[in-house]
């Protein structure tokens, strides 16, 4: 029976340093780091995870600045809000909520962010120098997430076989280069597959550490993993109860009761890498503040 990998103690654990920091530099510097966190529309998922990440700051003395904006706003509205929270002295790190309505397009409004307080790791400018190697950028919360859990359960990454499930541009994509980057962290050997697979076992069951961020319940069952891998699973699917609707449960991609079987470690759903991607959204905005500060360590 695999290990499961407590992601709740372990955000627990690093936010309880975060918010030590940030006491400290108040004390240094008099200010608090700030976020600002865009929502467009009424998306009910969206409204909780932005709702989270408010709360999460408060927790650390993160000050978090929430804009909600009407499904209707305009891409320029939009745009100009972004450029004075550019220019504003007290936001360290701008957030928009993805997905936008799809009158809003997705890239040039990420493209309007400042690079330097891009704390999602999503702009251009920061994506580009993750894949070279530049570690002077802002990674994306929920791959960092990940690199962090699979440094707490496998020791010596080096030419370790990373399988990475999905292609997304804030998962898939991002983990597999940090992953396969020359550091201590990483060094792995990495392939990534996705809906063009004929077969996705024949991948899977090659690898020492599995990820899964494929939006599908049940996308890796247990005769598809390899004896002793560590599995994340990054899915978050609803599974509604139709009699029932507040008895809806959460699942993941991966199934849990089979691959915990055959596995060494795996994340839960809920429970696993989701309270990791506020917890690095927490740390990307300190790490922002910092930077504006000019606070080297
Ligand atoms: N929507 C789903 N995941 C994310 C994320 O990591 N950041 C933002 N901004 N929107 C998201």
């Amino acid at each position: 029976m695999a290990i499961i990998i407590d992601g709740k103690s372990i955000a627990e654990e690093l936010r309880a340093e975060i918010r030590k920091e940030v006491n400290e530099l108040k004390s240094k510097t008099g200010k608090l780091p700030g976020l600002a966190v865009i929502l467009v529309g009424e998306n009910p998922a969206s409204q909780v995870y932005v709702r989270m990440k408010g709360k999460a700051c408060e927790e650390v003395g993160i000050v978090s600045f929430q804009h909600t904006l009407h499904h209707d706003t305009s891409q320029d509205d939009l745009v100009s809000l972004i450029r004075t929270l550019n220019a504003a002295p007290e936001v360290n790190g701008i957030l928009v909520q993805l997905p936008l309505p799809s009158h809003i397009n997705e890239n040039a409004v990420i493209n309007a962010i400042d690079p330097l307080k891009d704390v999602d790791g999503f702009h251009p400018v920061n994506v580009g120098k993750m894949v070279i190697g530049d570690e002077d950028c802002f990674y994306p919360c929920t791959p960092l997430g990940c690199q962090e859990l699979i440094n707490r359960y496998v020791n010596d990454l080096k030419g370790k076989h990373l399988v990475m499930v999905g292609r997304s541009n804030i998962v898939g994509k991002p983990l597999a280069n940090m992953m396969v980057q020359k550091n201590k962290r990483a060094n792995c050997i990495v392939t990534i597959c996705h809906t063009a697979a004929a077969d996705i076992g024949y991948f899977t069951r090659q690898a020492d550490i599995l990820v899964v961020a494929a939006g599908k319940p049940n996308t890796i069952r247990g005769n598809m993993v390899k004896e002793g891998a560590v599995v994340i699973d990054v899915g978050v699917n609803r599974i509604e109860n139709p009699t029932d609707s507040a008895k809806s449960k959460l699942v993941g991609d991966v199934n849990f009761d089979e691959v915990s079987k055959v596995a060494a470690a795996i994340t839960p759903v809920p429970g696993g890498v989701g309270p990791l991607t506020i917890t690095m959204l927490l740390a990307n905005t300190l790490k922002a503040f910092k930077y504006h500060n000019k606070i080297v360590q």
